[in-house]
Parts: C-alpha cells; sequence; structure tokens
C-alpha cells in the first residue's frame, strides 16, 4: 500500500531544521486560503458572485467579485499571523502593511489572488499564484523594498489550480510537489511528488491572435514552434486556455513553452513580474525548465514597480532558449 501524505505533514517533513514554524506555518495558511477560495469557487454558479464588480483596478481591468473575494480572503488570513511584515497583491496599487495591532514576521506574500478572470464566468479553470521572500533587514522590514526583489530571491513559491480537481503546487527550493484536495476529508494530499518537465515537449500556448502584432523575430520562433521553419523544429501540439495557471500545470505535466511576448501597443506584454511571472520562473527551474523575457532569466529581474509586466517565455529549456536565440538574431 502506498503512504499517505497530508500537505501539513509534507510541509512539516520537508522543513529544514533550521525553520521556526513560521515558514511552516505560512504555507498552511495559504493552504487554508486555497480551500476556502476552492469551496467559493465551486460555489460560483449556485450563488449571486457571478458578474462584475464594476471598480476596475490598478492594471486597467473589470475587478469581478471571486477576484475581490479570493484577494480578501488571503489578506485576513494573513495579516494577524505575525508571519509576515508586508503583502503584495495584484488587486492593490500598493504594498498590504500589517496592522499595527499585529506583529511583524520576516516573510513577504505576493501574490495574484485569482489568475485567469476572463473564465470565471464560463466554468474554465483559474488558480491563484504566490511567492514568499524574507525580508530584506528585520529592523526595517515591511518596506516596498523587501517586495521589489528578484524572484531568484524567493524562498518559496507556487499556485492553486481551480480546475477539474484543486490542486496546489510548491516549491521551497527542494523539488516541486503538487496536492490534490480530497472533498470530502477538506485535505490536500500529496499526488505528484517531485514533478519533472518531460522531454520530448508536448505542447506550445499562445494567444495566436496577436500574431500580427508581434515583431518578426517572435512570429519567426511561432513559425519554427510549428515546424515550418528550420530543421531542427519540434513536433508540437498547440493549447491555450488563457488562464496562466492552467496553460502553466498542463505544460509542467507534459512539457512544453508558453510564451506572452512584447507586442505592438504592449512593449513588456501582459503578464505581471511579481505576482505571476516570477513565482512560476521559480517553480519551472525546480522542475529542470527555463523562463526568460526573451533575453534574460526572468529570476534576475529586478522589479523597480510593483506591477511592472514582463514579456515571457517558460517551459522546456530548449523551447525557452530558441526563443531567445530568434530574439537575438532580430535585435529584439
Ligand atoms: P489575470 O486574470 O490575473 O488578470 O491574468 C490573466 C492573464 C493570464 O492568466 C493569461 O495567461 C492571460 O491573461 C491571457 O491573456 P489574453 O486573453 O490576452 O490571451
Ligand atoms: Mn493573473
Ligand atoms: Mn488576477
Amino acid at each position: 500500500m502506498t503512504a499517505i501524505h497530508t500537505i501539513e505533514r509534507f510541509i512539516f517533513d520537508e522543513q529544514p531544521d533550521t525553520a521556526h514554524g513560521d515558514f511552516t506555518n505560512l504555507l498552511y495558511d495559504i493552504a487554508l486560503a486555497a480551500k476556502l477560495i476552492a469551496y467559493k469557487t465551486n460555489r460560483a454558479g449556485l450563488v449571486d458572485i457571478l458578474g462584475r464588480v464594476g471598480a476596475t483596478n490598478i492594471q486597467g481591468e473589470v475587478q469581478q467579485k471571486l477576484d475581490v473575494f479570493a484577494d480578501e480572503m488571503i489578506v485576513r488570513i494573513c495579516d494577524h499571523t505575525g508571519r509576515l511584515c508586508a503583502m503584495a497583491s495584484e488587486e492593490r496599487e500598493d504594498i498590504i502593511r500589517i496592522p499595527k495591532e499585529y506583529k511583524k514576521g520576516s516573510y513577504v506574500l505576493v501574490f495574484d489572488p485569482l489568475d485567469g478572470s476572463s473564465n470565471i464566468d464560463v466554468n474554465v479553470s483559474i488558480g491563484t499564484i504566490f511567492g514568499i521572500y524574507r525580508c530584506i533587514d528585520w529592523h526595517l522590514r515591511g518596506r516596498v523594498e523587501d517586495v521589489l526583489q528578484p524572484p531568484r530571491k524567493l524562498v518559496a513559491a507556487g499556485y492553486i489550480l481551480f480546475g477539474a480537481s484543486t490542486m496546489m503546487v510548491y516549491s521551497t527550493g527542494s523539488g516541486v510537489h503538487g496536492f490534490t484536495l480530497d472533498l470530502e476529508l477538506g485535505e490536500f494530499l500529496l499526488s505528484h511528488q517531485n514533478m519533472r518537465l518531460p522531454d520530448p515537449p508536448a505542447y506550445y500556448s499562445v494567444n495566436h491572435a496577436y500574431f500580427e502584432n508581434w515583431p518578426p523575430a517572435v512570429q519567426a520562433y511561432a513559425r519554427w514552434l510549428q515546424g515550418q521553419n528550420g530543421d531542427d523544429a519540434p513536433t508540437l501540439s498547440s493549447r491555450y486556455i488563457g488562464s496562466l495557471v492552467a496553460d502553466f500545470h498542463r505544460n509542467l505535466l507534459r512539457g512544453g513553452v508558453f510564451f506572452y511576448p512584447a507586442e505592438k501597443g504592449k512593449p513588456n506584454g501582459k503578464i505581471r513580474l511579481l505576482y505571476e511571472a516570477g513565482p512560476l520562473a521559480f517553480l519551472i527551474d525546480q522542475a529542470g525548465g527555463y523562463a526568460s523575457d526573451g533575453h534574460r532569466p526572468i529570476l534576475d529581474i529586478v522589479p523597480s514597480d510593483l506591477h511592472q509586466r514582463v514579456p515571457f517565455y517558460i517551459g522546456n529549456r530548449a523551447l525557452v532558449e530558441k526563443a531567445e536565440y530568434f530574439l537575438r538574431q532580430g535585435n529584439y
């Protein structure tokens, strides 16, 4: 019989000897928020939660109720535990400070509370993405500088996928592990230990509707992925959901590349460095893959703005490096 590991047990067993419990408990907190968001998401069609709130977020996009719910749930679970000194959410303009009445801890949480919001109303997979940093200076902890760290400094990252089943996938720097929520037990159970990107890869994922807006080098790369261009072209099929977490998760299990390049009118593409690209870059590195902005590793980019966007190529190393090759040739 195979052993059954709950996420709590696994996090505890995996913690380094130096851990004092804060980090471990922070991951539990996120797993708890994940269960609450999963519960709400699964009921989305049943209660009056669908439809837009009407307010627009800092990105200029219309916020939907589940975005607000997920954002508030994470903040409410994490702001008073004494484990964090600051948070930053895709849905909020400024960093989230720890209220004065609570103790400040040493960790920093960055998150995209609900990724793939255009898919909420149509019953397609959505997700939550998170990353955890340590504060730069204990005495000054809680400043915006603690948030604006390059993704290489992450001490953990992960996502929750609200799909056919709910999964939490995370890494603390020793492999990527996936847990599936057992709805009857209310527990995440270890289902995917030490996930590695398969090779050869199966898929490429991009929004082809923007093809005419891409620089010629990106167009040439897309043709190469389709096998139209070059002797070394891979044999890939195409999949694109429009929820980054879901596209990433599928490609992690099957191998492939996801990209959201720079385009006319969007010089940095759409994906946010802090809440999306950074945490996923940390995970793909741990799974044996690579993430790039087309020129350099995402892990090395120092954010200068909380909501900065970045051209994004992520997946099997050979496929991502080929994008860098095309962009170099095209001088982009
Ligand atoms: P969010 O819902 O957090 O704003 O993110 C949406 C992102 C990402 O999930 C997805 O990959 C991308 O938007 C899809 O954008 P297009 O519709 O332009 O392809
Ligand atoms: Mn998102
Ligand atoms: Mn979002």
